[in-house]
């Protein structure tokens, strides 16, 4: 695996491969890595798990993390996302994490550019690494995905979690339905009433409101979106005995879900924050140890010549 862009593009081996290596790491493994490995986390739009939890796996890993601060970088000066990456690689970096606006802002790389790229957010497109911990919280709680009834609720045109959650659980066996709002289905045919998912669901994976892809104000008050759309108390105890709540996060409390719920026994929303860690050394490990082989071949032809 040289880069990870889109769930789209990983075989169902290659995310139960990532899956067991979180495991790995969860359960307290190291890494095989052959060497120091300099990775830059590259974001043009704000996070605070995405970011600060790859480089908690960078730091795990023993790479080397090489700063870069968007706001100060001459990207505002005009260069393209292709330069800077093409620079960042001459310096000596091998990985570059990325989140930018842009749908499938990483096109632009995949011809010329030699370090690896992750994809930690690519505008309304996809979000693999937070897909990925998600599956990870999902195996580890219920040791399967076939046949789990799997509710993605809220903003769903203008997420990347919903859509790389769609395709990787509907690709392991999972059945998984929407509820929204009909102006948010986006490509999907959604639920629009609780009545319809909510007793049979195993998980309710909740979304926050994407504001900033909004064109136009869809005119919920917080408290209206709330009592419709929201996970309320009420909803809570009418879920299935062992079924849980997950959310990206990050969580607007009193609208997509109620504030008393956020850390409920239900809950694993925090859980999914430190999952994200394991499943990130995984992802980086994958990519990384790759690149040693190829660096190896790649000094062996020099030494040979
Ligand atoms: N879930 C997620 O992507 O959170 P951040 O925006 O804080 O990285």
């Amino acid at each position: 695996m040289k880069n990870l862009l889109s769930m789209e593009h990983l075989s169902n081996e290659e995310i139960m491969m990532i899956l067991n290596r979180a495991q790995h790491f969860e359960n307290g493994g190291n890494p095989v890595l052959q060497r120091e490995f300099h990775v830059a986390n590259l974001f043009f739009e704000p996070s605070t798990r995405t970011k600060t939890s790859f480089e908690m796996a960078e730091r795990r890993l023993g790479c080397t993390v090489i700063p870069f601060d968007a706001e100060f970088s001459s990207t505002t000066k005009g260069e393209t996302l292709y330069d800077t990456v093409k620079t960042l690689e001459m310096i000596g970096i091998d990985a570059v994490v990325i989140r930018d606006k842009e749908d499938e802002y990483y096109n632009e790389l995949l011809e010329g550019i030699g370090c690896a790229v992750i994809n930690a957010g690519d505008g309304a497109g996809q979000h693999p690494s937070q897909s990925l911990l998600d599956l990870y919280t999902i195996q580890k709680e219920f040791g399967r995905f076939e046949d789990l009834n799997i509710t993605i609720v809220g903003d769903i045109s203008h997420s990347r979690v919903a859509k790389s959650n769609a395709t990787a659980l509907t690709r392991l066996g999972a059945n998984v339905r929407f509820l929204c709002p009909p102006a948010w289905a986006g490509n999907f045919e959604a639920a629009h009433s609780w009545d319809e998912v909510l007793e049979d669901s195993d998980v309710i994976m909740l979304l926050r409101i994407q504001h900033e892809r909004h064109s136009v104000s869809k005119n919920f008050s917080k408290e209206s979106y709330h009592a419709e759309y929201g996970l309320t108390i009420e909803r809570e105890q009418r879920m299935k005995e062992r079924a849980i709540i997950m959310h990206p996060a990050p969580v607007n409390r009193d609208v997509e879900i109620a504030d008393a719920l956020v850390e409920c026994s239900r809950s694993r929303i925090f859980e999914q924050v430190r999952n994200g860690v394991f499943t990130r050394m995984a992802i980086l490990e994958t990519i990384l140890k790759g690149r040693d082989q190829y660096d190896n071949s790649y000094t062996k032809c020099e030494a040979t010549q």
